[in-house]
């Protein structure tokens, strides 16, 4: 079944570290995962369990120590590549106001964006901007306001639409309604899917919450302490989770993620065993992934 699947990004052994004082943080260690093209792929983990700094690897905004990343197998962590990286992966971050420029009208911010790969005049835009603010449901005399004249929710749209006026292959949302009331948020996850199921474009959609991850998502995985524990299609992680840390995660109680504690990571062997309660001796040694049933994959000692 897998090997049918078109893989539009494939992250093979990424490794970011960060010098934090007098230590070094392994934010991302060896991380191995594929986006499959056309669906929306979920990356859950604790809070300070290495999402972002995986997402902003992937930008480019930070420099890997180690490993390689593929879109359409082309190795975008070469400069030569990195043209085809921004025309085709877009994001969107957890914090409207801070992503776009308060002195530039919702329409300057656009054409900015629009304009970045091929020479467009302002009245030939205008079309394609009016139309890129429908598809977020915006009416066009948004057009004329500034960010600050605008709703959180309103700035977000904004923010999508400008993620996706250049048609990328994917787009990653790192949090997208974390600071978004409820109500908001979840027009904003509609949304979202509904664009997806349109135009057929990959997301990546990061966040700790477990439950609006299991609405919107066809596939999963799951982080902890830097490495991917745990991946596969929905169904068979939320309801057949293997991983200990995914199953704690599943339950009720968890379903919310907390802050990570870096304290709490076992520094030989399974990054997670002093919080484990399968642990046995064979936890001592590094597990590799393996897929367990089709298109399920673990790392843990135990399978
Ligand atoms: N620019 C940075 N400099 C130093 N440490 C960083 C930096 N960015 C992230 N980190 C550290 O890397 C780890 C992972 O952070 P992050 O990727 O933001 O986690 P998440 O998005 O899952 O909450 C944390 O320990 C964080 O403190
Ligand atoms: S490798 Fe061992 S300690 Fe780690 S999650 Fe699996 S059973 Fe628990
Ligand atoms: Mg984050």
């Amino acid at each position: 079944m897998i090997n049918s699947i078109y893989k539009l990004l494939e992250v093979k052994d990424l490794s970011v570290q960060f010098s934090q004082g007098k230590k070094n943080v392994k934010a991302v260690d060896g991380v191995n995962f594929f986006l499959q093209k056309g669906v929306i792929t979920a990356l859950a983990g604790e809070s300070g369990c290495g999402k972002t700094t995986l997402a902003k690897t992937i930008l480019k905004f930070h420099k890997p120590a180690g490993g390689k990343i593929y879109l359409n197998s082309r190795d975008i962590t070469l400069k030569s590549n990195e043209r085809y990286l921004r025309k085709n992966i877009q994001v969107v971050f957890q914090n409207p106001f801070s992503s776009l420029d308060f002195r530039y009208s919702i329409f300057s911010s656009l054409y900015e964006s629009l304009s970045v790969f091929k020479k467009i005049k302002k009245d030939q835009a205008e079309e394609i901007i009016v139309k890129s603010l429908n598809d977020v449901e915006l009416d066009k005399g948004i057009m004329l306001r500034y960010p600050q004249q605008l709703s959180g929710g309103q700035v977000q749209r904004v923010c999508i639409a400008r993620a996706l006026i250049n048609k990328p292959s994917l787009v990653i949302l790192d949090e997208p309604t974390s600071s978004l009331d409820v109500t908001t948020a979840s027009k904003i996850v509609r949304l979202l899917a509904k664009i997806q199921q349109d135009s057929g474009v990959t997301f990546l959609f990061i966040s700790h919450n477990l439950r609006l991850l299991k609405k919107v998502s066809d596939f999963c995985f799951i982080m902890y302490a830097g490495k991917v524990v745990e991946f596969g299609p929905k169904q068979l992680v939320y309801d057949n989770p293997l991983h200990p840390y995914t199953k704690l995660l599943m339950e009720a109680s968890y379903y919310r993620l907390k802050r990570f504690k870096d304290s709490k990571v076992s520094l030989n062997g399974c990054s997670f065993s002093s919080r484990c309660t399968y642990q046995e001796d064979k936890c001592s040694k590094e597990s590799n992934f393996k897929e367990v049933e089709p298109g399920h994959f673990v790392s843990c000692c135990l399978f």
